[in-house]
């Protein structure tokens, strides 16, 4: 899955080159950029060319410096650490979810630091036919509710209205379950392990039948739809948001590992339509 760009300079690249290269995230659904250095700034301005960067609803996921980078991290005094680690897609239980993701790794540990991936377009083709039959015309609900993780304020305070403020702040989503996508016109199951908790107008089973088949489920993340992103100092990777679910893999090790992100939404609504 995807495609490696080498040479890339984001200094001097023109709009044409950004042109192709959002192209590639569509088509290809990931891109590799080889041999980058950026600092948080510089990072930040090439996410902005790729559509409008949002900032992240929670203050502890953000670099002091520049909110809108989002940043991942086990030492350096600001970040979270383990971040993502469950089937997502980024935002998915906000109503606007990103339309492209941009990772930065800037402290890679040796071993075992990557993104494992699934492309729900391909997930959707593969399904078994009753299946597909069994979620046209149906609405999928989303929710931050089951990996929230708990903020530095949350110390000390009751669950409950920990858990009230999260129904607040993000309360339930409703998506189609299926959607064609509005670049490539491809059909995209929407669902994922860590953000859908129903699906509406389908029987009591399906949402664990549809994570099984596209490989959610899979402990050993061994699932022929799965695909494992390495990285290693230098890569920037940008991906599409609305046809990947991604699941973090991180280092079992104590070594420092750091990662920025950009988040971006492009001119496009989520999907053309729903199936
Ligand atoms: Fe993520």
């Amino acid at each position: 899955m995807g495609v490696t760009v080498t040479g890339f300079d984001a200094a001097t690249a023109s709009d044409t080159d950004i042109r192709a290269i959002a192209d590639a995230v569509y088509r290809d659904k990931i891109v590799l950029l080889k041999g980058q250095d950026l600092s948080p700034r510089e990072f930040l301005d090439l996410g902005a060319r790729f559509g409008e960067p949002v900032t992240y609803y929670q203050p502890m996921y953000r670099h002091p410096e520049l909110a809108e980078i989002f940043v991942s991290a086990n030492e350096g005094g600001y970040g979270v650490p383990k971040t993502g680690k469950f089937w997502h897609s980024d935002y998915q239980f906000m109503p606007e979810p990103f339309s492209i993701t941009l990772i930065h790794p800037q402290v890679v540990p040796s071993r075992n630091r990557g993104t494992y991936f699934i492309d729900m377009g391909k997930a959707y083709e593969r399904l078994p036919e009753d299946l597909r039959k069994a979620i046209v015309g149906t609405t999928s609900f989303h929710s931050a509710r089951r990996y929230f993780k708990i903020r530095p304020e949350d110390v000390y305070r009751p669950i409950w209205e920990v858990m009230e403020d999260i129904e607040r702040e993000t309360p339930p989503v409703a998506q189609p379950t299926v959607f064609a996508h509005p670049v490539t016109g491809e059909s995209v199951l929407f669902i994922s392990e860590g953000f859908t908790y129903a699906i509406e107008g389908a029987d009591d089973g399906v949402l664990q039948r549809l994570l099984h088949e596209t490989g959610q489920l899979d402990p050993e993340c061994a699932h022929p739809n799965i695909h494992l992103q390495t990285y290693e100092q230098g890569d920037l990777l940008i991906w599409d948001n609305r046809s990947l679910i991604h699941r973090a893999l991180h280092t079992t090790t104590p070594e420092p590992t750091v990662s920025h992100r950009v988040t971006v939404m492009d001119e496009h609504k989520l999907y053309a339509r729903a199936l």
